[in-house]
């Protein structure tokens, strides 16, 4: 939907991860997006992947009640929807520009 982005991040390397560098991006992303007119930010990290979790709940993004027709158009539903994580769920979560 208009002024909505979903977003994913992978580390160059298992190396960096753990240090801060991903929220810190996050957060930084984040700030480049609402300056940008996007309102809403939504990410899907697989529940079993706790650093994900972790790091995207310090950039501020909330967990949320998955409802995909207020973020995704009707006809891109059916290919989005399910997400990324074939072989669990995912945690759906959002960060809005207040
Ligand atoms: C997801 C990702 C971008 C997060 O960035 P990051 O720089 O690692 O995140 P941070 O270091 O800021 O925070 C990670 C948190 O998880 C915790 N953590 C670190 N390693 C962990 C592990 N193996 N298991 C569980 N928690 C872990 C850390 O302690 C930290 O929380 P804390 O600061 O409260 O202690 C990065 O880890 C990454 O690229 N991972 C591989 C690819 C991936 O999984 N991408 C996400 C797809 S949705």
């Amino acid at each position: 939907m208009n002024g909505i982005a979903e977003l994913d991040i992978w580390l160059k390397s298992l190396n960096y991860t753990g240090k801060g560098y991903g929220t810190s991006a996050l957060k930084n992303l984040s700030e480049k997006l609402f300056n940008e007119g996007f309102h809403t930010l939504i990410i899907r990290p697989c529940a079993k992947n706790i650093r994900a979790v972790n790091s995207y709940k310090k950039a501020g993004f909330v967990e949320s009640v998955f409802e995909p027709e207020k973020y995704y158009k009707k006809e891109y539903i059916d290919k989005y929807a399910p997400g990324d994580c074939k072989d669990g769920e995912d945690i759906f979560m959002v960060l809005k520009n207040i």
